[in-house]
């Protein structure tokens, strides 16, 4: 598959692709996956030919020295080829603080990818279901990429 992607904002009109990137979740999740709230200086968007075919849904922290990940997804054909990768990095290149910070459950996949990236775990807790929740968090200067162009608004 030939990988040729663009990286911007969330544009108007989009909201609903994205919520069907997000959707892959709700198998895993075993409830309806919604992104309640998209607002959409906080939306970075991958697109394959234009389409959004994954996102991150972040944080720029105001009272807490840190930007965080509210959301992240990868349409599945799409995975395994550094899309969530360098949308982390455009994060932490436009990250005004010294860390980076999520929280994920802690059966999900996505922790083997978190800790790929440099993620640690600094807490464990339960979510209102129940459910038990990993805290993790690295610093935004070692996933900065190298390149300046790949700064996420
Ligand atoms: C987790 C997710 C975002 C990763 O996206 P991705 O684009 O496939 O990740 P990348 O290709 O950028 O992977 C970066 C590194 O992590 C590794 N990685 C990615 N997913 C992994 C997994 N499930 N298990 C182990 N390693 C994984 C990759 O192999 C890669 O390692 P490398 O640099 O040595 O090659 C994607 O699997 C996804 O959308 N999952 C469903 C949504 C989700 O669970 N989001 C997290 C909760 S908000």
């Amino acid at each position: 598959m030939p990988v040729e992607l663009t990286y911007g904002p969330i544009r108007k009109g989009e909201e609903r692709e994205v919520q069907r990137v997000w959707q892959t979740m709700t198998a895993f999740l075993g409830r309806p996956a919604f992104l309640v709230q998209l607002i959409p200086d906080m939306v970075d968007v991958a697109r394959y030919n234009g389409r959004p075919v994954a996102f991150c849904y972040y944080r720029h922290g105001k009272q807490k020295p840190r930007s965080t990940i509210q959301a992240i997804a990868v349409l599945p054909m799409y995975r395994k080829h550094g899309v969530a990768r360098a949308l982390i990095g455009r994060l932490a290149a436009a990250s005004p603080h010294p860390h980076i910070h999520l929280k994920v459950e802690a059966d999900n996949p996505a922790v083997l990818f978190y800790q790929r990236l440099g993620f640690v775990v600094v807490e464990r807790e339960n979510a209102r279901t129940g459910r038990p929740m990993l805290v993790m968090q690295a610093d935004t200067a070692s996933l900065r990429p190298t390149t300046k162009e790949s700064a996420a608004p």
